[in-house]
C-alpha cells in the first residue's frame, strides 16, 4: 500500500507518519511506500519501507506529492481558524485551491485513490446549547469553517465522478496539543493543560462553563487510519463523518489537570477575550455522532485519562522541544 500524507509536517500528519512506520502496515495491507508533503519538507520517519519527503505549496501541487499507484492520501494541509480569519486571501488559497488541486491529483491517477480529509467542527455553527444529529446543515460562522464545508462537497463530488473514494471526519477540536501555542482560535483548550504542567501560566479567554467538543491525539488517529481502510459503501453520497468525540466545559478539563497534577491550574489566568470567546462560541458544542459511532469509529476516551496520555507522550517531548 502506497500512502501519501498532505500537511505531513502538522500536528496531526507528524504523529500520523511516526505511527504508519512502526506499525508497517494499515488495515493488514504492508506498506510499501509513504510520503510526505508539506511547506517544507516533513522529517522522516525510521520506517522499514521507503519514505520521500518534499516541500511545497498545496495549492500549486507538484506531482511527486501523490506519486502514481498511490492508495491512500491523508489531506491534512490547511490554515487553520484565526489564521483563516486574520487572511483571508491565505485561507482560501491553502484550504479550497489546495483541496482543488487534490482533487486534480487524484484525478489523474490510474486507480482513484482512497482520501481522507480532515474537516472540521468549525464547519457548524450553533453554539454552546447545541446537539447536532449527524444531517445537521453545515452553517459555518468564519472563513475557516465556510472553507472546510465547501472542500467537502467538492470531495463528495469528486467522489461521485469516480476520481477518488473520499472519507471526509469533521475532527473535534484536538487536545492536548504539544509543542508551542498556535494560531488557531482554539489553541486556549490545550493552553491550559500543556503550559502548567510545563509550570508556565497561561490565559483562559472564556468562562469556565464554556461548552466544547474534544477528542485526543490517539482518537484523532485511530479516526484517520480507520478512514484509510473501511468499507464505504455503505456511506452512499454522503462521505462526511462527525467522529465520536465528548462534550466537556472548561471547568471539566481544568478539574482533569488538577486530579493529574494537584495544584497546576492556579497557573491559569482568567483573561476574557472577545475576538476569540467569538469564533469559538459559534461552534456547537455537542453531536450525536450516531452515525460515525454504528461504523465502529471508537469514542474518545475520558478527560483524565487524556490529560495523562499528553503526560506519558508528549510533555517530556515539548519541554525539549521548547528548552524549558
Ligand atoms: N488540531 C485540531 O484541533 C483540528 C480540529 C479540526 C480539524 N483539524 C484539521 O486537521 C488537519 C490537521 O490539523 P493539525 O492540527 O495537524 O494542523 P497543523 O497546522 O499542525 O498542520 C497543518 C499543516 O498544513 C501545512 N500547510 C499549510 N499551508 C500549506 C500549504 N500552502 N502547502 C502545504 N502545506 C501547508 C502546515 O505547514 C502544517 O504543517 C487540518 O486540516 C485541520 O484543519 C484539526
Amino acid at each position: 500500500m502506497k500512502i501519501s500524507i498532505l500537511g505531513g509536517g502538522g500536528f496531526l500528519g507528524r504523529r500520523l507518519a511516526i505511527r504508519l512506520a512502526a506499525d508497517g502496515q494499515l488495515g493488514g495491507h504492508a506498506i510499501s511506500g509513504l510520503t510526505l508533503f508539506d511547506i517544507v519538507p516533513p522529517p522522516a520517519p525510521d520506517a522499514a519501507f521507503p519514505v520521500h519527503c518534499l516541500g511545497g505549496d498545496i495549492a500549486e501541487l507538484p506531482a511527486a506529492a501523490i506519486p502514481p499507484g498511490t492508495d491512500v492520501v491523508f489531506h491534512l494541509a490547511a490554515v487553520v481558524s484565526a489564521a483563516a480569519e486574520a487572511d483571508y486571501d491565505l485561507g482560501r488559497r491553502v484550504n479550497m485551491r489546495g483541496t482543488d488541486a487534490v482533487i486534480d491529483a487524484c484525478r489523474a491517477l490510474a486507480k482513484p485513490p482512497r482520501l481522507v480529509f480532515t474537516s472540521s467542527v468549525a464547519s457548524f455553527s450553533g453554539g454552546q446549547g447545541a446537539l447536532l444529529p449527524d444531517d445537521a446543515r453545515q452553517v459555518p460562522a468564519n472563513s475557516y469553517g465556510a472553507q472546510k464545508a465547501a472542500a467537502e462537497l467538492f470531495l463528495i463530488d469528486a467522489t461521485r465522478r469516480g476520481f477518488m473514494d473520499a472519507v471526509c471526519l469533521r475532527l473535534p477540536t484536538i487536545i492536548v496539543r504539544p509543542g508551542r501555542p498556535n494560531k488557531a482560535a482554539s489553541s486556549f483548550f490545550s493552553g491550559i493543560v500543556r503550559e502548567p504542567l510545563l509550570g508556565l501560566e497561561t490565559d483562559l479567554p472564556v468562562p469556565d462553563d464554556f461548552a466544547v467538543w474534544v477528542a485526543s491525539p490517539r482518537s484523532a488517529l485511530g479516526w484517520l487510519m480507520q478512514a484509510a481502510v473501511m468499507d464505504t459503501t455503505s456511506l452512499g453520497l454522503d462521505r462526511s463523518l462527525n467522529p465520536p468525540g465528548i462534550s466537556v466545559t472548561v471547568g471539566a478539563i481544568i478539574a482533569a489537570l488538577d486530579q493529574v497534577r494537584q495544584g497546576a491550574s492556579a497557573l491559569i489566568q482568567r483573561r476574557p477575550d472577545p475576538a476569540i470567546a467569538a469564533i469559538v462560541g459559534g461552534w456547537p458544542a455537542g453531536f450525536t455522532a450516531t452515525r460515525a459511532r454504528a461504523l465502529g469509529f471508537a469514542p474518545n476516551e475520558d478527560l483524565v485519562t487524556l490529560v495523562r496520555s499528553f503526560v506519558a507522550d508528549d510533555l517530556d517531548a515539548t519541554r525539549e522541544d521548547r528548552g524549558i
